[in-house]
């Protein structure tokens, strides 16, 4: 089962019923990655919510920061939902407490480990680069 912080209120989500696509726009490596979510084959990983962009990343072999293993206490996987962000779940309180302590915070923005789309909508993800640098920068 994917990673579930104990001490905070669970977020409602709604997992997806039929395939949908994930771009994720990489923005260190200007790469461009698309990967298509196959609901059966949810979770990915171990890490965040299932079905959240950061288990996604996860199966598509993309690297997004999380210190504190995907359960909403860090902020290091700070993305930004640039297309489908209505068909994500609505953060949570301590999501956005956990968010406003990401850097370059925009209307946009979610813990990737928290924001599970429900696959009505393709979604498009930015991952910021100065995330990565400032963890591995040690700042
Ligand atoms: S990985 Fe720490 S808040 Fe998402």
């Amino acid at each position: 089962m994917a990673g579930v912080n104990p001490y905070i209120k669970a977020a409602k989500t709604e997992l997806p019923v039929k395939k949908f696509t994930i771009t994720f726009n990489i923005e260190e490596t200007k790469e461009v990655k698309v990967f298509e979510v196959d609901p059966a084959k949810l979770p990915y990983g171990r890490t965040g919510l299932e079905g959240s962009i950061l288990d996604i990343a996860y199966g598509a072999n993309v690297e997004i920061d999380h210190s504190c293993g995907g359960v909403c206490a860090c902020a290091t996987c700070h993305v930004q939902i640039t297309k489908g962000l209505e068909s994500c779940n609505k953060a949570t309180e301590d999501e956005e407490d956990m968010l406003d302590t990401a850097r370059g915070l925009t209307t946009e923005s979610r813990l990737g480990c928290q924001c599970v789309p429900n696959g009505t909508q393709d979604v498009v993800v930015t991952i910021p680069a100065w995330n990565k640098n400032m963890v591995k920068e040690g700042h």
